[in-house]
């Protein structure tokens, strides 16, 4: 039964590592930690951690979300000092009495903790932004949804697109969820602009009576719907994972007017172990790992199935 979900191929690493001690009947939480601590360490990942790309100010800032249940989650957003940013999350969740810490101080938490002050900005990211500040055309724009960056999944045909975030769900022996998410957010965004990520409910919500879910794509999409509390509570209604999925992307194309390159992706996981995961338009990827192996497969269902040109 032990299982972790989690957005995008280039989870695959941090999946494969992760999967090993949950087999051994370790325990959720420390898989979603280990899925998402190895994307912010990965430098080839421009969306997350080091690596990730800046802000219009040419600063990175992190933010991180970890969740077992309604009454124990954890938050940090803005973090400009640590790359350990769900770790920090978790760390608010298991020794404050908080949710959330933003800006300096979750930097100041984190030193507090111990935790080792790097800095973010990798240069490959500094060159990019460099680029974009003068208007180089071949670099991601903050506009969202220019391809960029290493092409990870070929076989499944991914493209990536603005404000990939890492987002993990596992189910452990014992039967226990947790998720996790952590991102850079919108490439080169306006100083201060936080994302879904780091906030209960947007970017990651875990019911353990229920399931979680998980959201990657445009933050301020997610947030006009609180997709991942959306889709846990129309599972609660009774809604199967993949109709919870498809209600979420429904209300999203309700309430927005959507743009060929805008992505949201999706992945929910029932109590008992359901899987499915959903996207606005190809190019999202899920990377499955349990028993069985360590696989990534495109998302079972997708909004706009023709949205697959060029985007930007
Ligand atoms: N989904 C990540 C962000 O928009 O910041």
């Amino acid at each position: 039964m032990p299982l972790i979900a989690a957005t995008w191929s280039f989870a695959r690493d941090g999946c494969a590592e992760a999967v090993k001690p949950l087999l051994a009947g370790g325990s959720a939480l420390d898989a979603v930690c280990a899925v998402a601590g190895a994307a912010e360490r990965d430098p080839r990942v421009d969306s997350v951690g080091y690596g990730g790309l800046p802000d219009a100010t040419g600063r990175v800032t992190l933010d991180a979300c970890v969740m077992v249940s309604p009454g124990k989650c954890g938050a940090v957003c803005a973090v400009a000092r640590h790359l350990a940013a769900t770790d920090l999350a978790r760390m608010v969740m298991e020794r404050t009495r908080h949710v959330m810490l933003a800006g300096s101080g979750a930097d100041e938490f984190a030193t507090a903790l111990g935790m080792p002050e790097c800095d973010l900005l990798a240069p490959e990211a500094r060159a990019a932004w460099e680029r974009w500040r003068i208007g180089d055309a071949s670099v991601r724009q903050a506009d969202p949804g220019r391809d960029f960056g290493v092409p990870l999944a070929p076989e499944v045909g991914e493209r990536r697109f603005d404000h990939d975030t890492i987002g993990a769900l596992a189910l452990d022996a014992s039967g226990s969820l947790a998720g996790a998410c952590s991102t850079a957010g919108m490439a080169y965004k306006l100083a201060g602009r936080v994302g879904d990520s780091p906030i209960p409910g947007h970017g990651l919500y875990v019911d353990p009576e229920v399931g979680g879910a998980v959201a990657t794509g445009v933050g301020e999409i997610v947030m006009g719907v609180c997709g991942t509390f959306l889709a846990v509570e129309s599972m609660r209604r009774g809604a199967s994972p993949q109709d919870a999925i498809a209600e979420v992307l429904g209300r999203i194309d309700h309430q927005f007017t959507l743009e060929a390159h805008q992505q949201v992706g999706l992945i929910v996981v029932t109590r008992d172990g359901r899987l499915s995961s959903g996207a606005i338009r190809p190019g999202f990827a899920v990377t499955v790992a349990d028993g069985a192996g360590v696989r990534v497969e495109p998302p079972q269902f997708v909004l706009y199935p023709e949205w697959t040109g060029a985007a930007g």
